[in-house]
C-alpha cells in the first residue's frame, strides 16, 4: 500500500475531502452539449481572431459558434460591428464566405437582395410596395456584442455579455508587461480533438498526467515532473519552503528561460517584462470557454477551443511574435513551434483517450483527486454558468 501524506498541512492548495467527478454522460449526452451551447457558448465571450484579420473597412468575416453563424464587419468609421449572419426578410445567410472585403459600403442579402448598411440597419427591401404596418426599422441585422482587446478579437452571441473584465481568470491586464497588440501570428497548429470540450479543460487544469504524458515538458518544467502545477499542491510543502530548486518552487529548469526545444528564446525577449514574469517562464490567463494565453519571454501562445459536436473540439494554437523577430532571417521558429506543438499534441491524444473510455456501462463518474483541485473549481464554474436563469 503505498503511503499518502497528511493532507491537513495549512496552505495545502489540493482537496482536502473526496471529490467526484461529473457524470459520465455529460461528456456525450447530445442534450448536455446543447444546454452547454446555450447555456455557456452563447452567453459568453468566445475568443474570434486577431483584430489585424479584420482590419480594413468593410472587411468582413464569419465564424461559427455551435450551429449559430458571428458576422463581424469594419465599418467605415473602423468599428468592429458583430452580428448574427442572418437576414430579417426570410432568414438566408448574408456572408457566404468566411472572410473578405464588402464590394461597397452595405451587407446585401444574396437572396432577395435586401441591403443593410454597415451598422446592421435595413436600408433597402426589393419590394415594390411596402404592406401597411411594416416599418424597415423594426428588421435591422441581429447584433451581437464584439470586444476588441489587445489586438484580439472577443464576440459573445448577446446583447448582454457579461462584463468582459471578469472574462479571465485573473485581471485581464496580467498579460499588459507583454506588447500584445503589436504581435503577429508566425505559427498556426489546428487540430481537431475526438472528445468532448469539457475533457479538454480538465485536462488543462491538472499535471497530474504530466510525468507520463509530457516526458519533454517535465524535464523543462520540473515540478511538472512531479505531477504538481505549483509549490503548494504537495502536502509536504513546507518541507522545502526554503528550497529554489524549481522542482519545488516551480517555473523552469535552471538555465532554461522559454518553452522551445533546448530551452533557449528563439525570438527577441520582450522588453519590458518584469523579473518575476521572466523567473516564471509562462504566465497563463484562462478564458473560459474559449481560450486561454500563456506569455512567455519571447512569445505569446493563444489556444482558442471551439465545440464542433458533443464528442468533437477543435483547438487552434496561435503563436505571436514580435514583427522584428518574425522579420529576422535567422529565426528558427522550429525550435519554439516543435516544442509547444508536441505538449499540445500529446495533450489532445490523451483527451481522445479519455473520451474513449467514458461509456463503460458501470462508469457514473470519475474521482477528483487532491492535486486537481482546480478541475473542481471548473465543475463549480460549469453548474454555476448552467444554473445562471
Ligand atoms: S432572405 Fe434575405 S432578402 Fe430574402
Ligand atoms: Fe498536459
Amino acid at each position: 500500500m503505498q503511503t499518502i501524506s497528511d493532507i491537513d498541512t495549512p496552505g495545502y492548495n489540493g482537496l482536502t475531502e473526496h471529490t467526484e467527478g461529473l457524470p459520465a454522460d455529460a461528456y456525450f449526452d447530445p442534450r448536455q452539449y446543447e444546454r452547454e451551447l446555450k447555456g455557456i457558448w452563447y452567453r459568453n465571450w468566445v475568443y474570434v481572431g486577431r483584430c489585424a484579420d479584420v482590419a480594413r473597412a468593410r472587411s468582413f468575416r464569419t465564424f461559427d459558434v455551435g450551429d449559430q453563424t458571428i458576422l463581424l464587419v469594419r465599418d467605415e468609421q473602423g468599428v468592429l460591428r458583430g452580428f448574427h449572419n442572418t437576414c430579417r426578410h426570410r432568414g438566408a445567410a448574408l456572408c457566404r464566405e468566411s472572410e473578405g472585403l464588402l464590394p461597397t459600403g452595405a451587407i446585401i442579402c444574396p437572396y432577395h437582395a435586401w441591403v443593410y448598411n454597415l451598422q446592421g440597419d435595413l436600408l433597402r427591401t426589393s419590394s415594390k410596395a411596402h404592406a401597411h404596418g411594416f416599418d424597415p426599422d423594426d428588421y435591422p441585422l441581429y447584433k451581437i456584442s464584439v470586444k476588441e482587446w489587445n489586438g484580439f478579437i472577443f464576440a459573445a452571441l448577446t446583447d448582454r455579455p457579461p462584463p468582459f473584465e471578469k472574462m479571465f481568470d485573473l485581471p485581464a491586464t496580467r498579460l499588459d508587461a507583454w506588447p500584445l497588440a503589436d504581435l503577429a501570428v508566425g505559427h498556426v497548429l489546428l487540430k481537431t480533438i475526438e472528445s468532448n470540450w469539457k475533457i479538454f479543460w480538465e485536462n488543462y487544469n491538472e499535471c497530474l498526467h504530466c510525468p507520463s504524458v509530457h516526458p519533454r515538458l517535465s524535464q523543462l518544467v520540473p515540478i511538472y515532473g512531479r505531477g504538481l502545477l505549483e509549490e503548494r499542491d504537495d502536502p509536504e510543502w513546507r518541507a522545502h519552503a526554503a528550497d529554489t530548486d524549481p522542482k519545488f518552487k516551480g517555473g523552469l529548469r535552471r538555465g532554461a528561460v522559454s518553452w522551445s526545444m533546448n530551452g533557449n528564446a528563439t525570438g527577441i525577449p520582450f522588453a519590458g517584462l518584469s523579473e518575476g514574469d521572466r523567473e516564471a517562464g509562462h504566465v497563463y490567463l484562462t478564458g473560459l470557454p474559449s481560450v486561454f494565453l500563456v506569455g512567455h519571454i519571447d512569445y505569446v501562445r493563444v489556444v482558442r477551443l471551439l465545440p464542433l459536436g458533443p464528442e468533437r473540439t477543435e483547438m487552434r494554437v496561435e503563436y505571436l511574435f514580435s514583427p522584428q523577430t518574425l522579420a529576422d532571417p535567422t529565426f528558427d521558429i522550429r525550435n519554439v513551434v516543435d516544442f509547444t506543438n508536441l505538449v499540445m499534441t500529446e495533450d489532445a491524444a490523451v483527451c481522445e483517450l479519455n473520451q474513449r473510455g467514458l461509456r463503460a456501462a458501470p462508469h457514473r463518474r470519475g474521482v477528483v483527486m487532491p492535486e486537481e483541485y482546480v478541475i473542481r473549481q471548473f465543475h463549480e464554474w460549469l453548474r454555476a454558468e448552467l444554473a445562471r436563469p
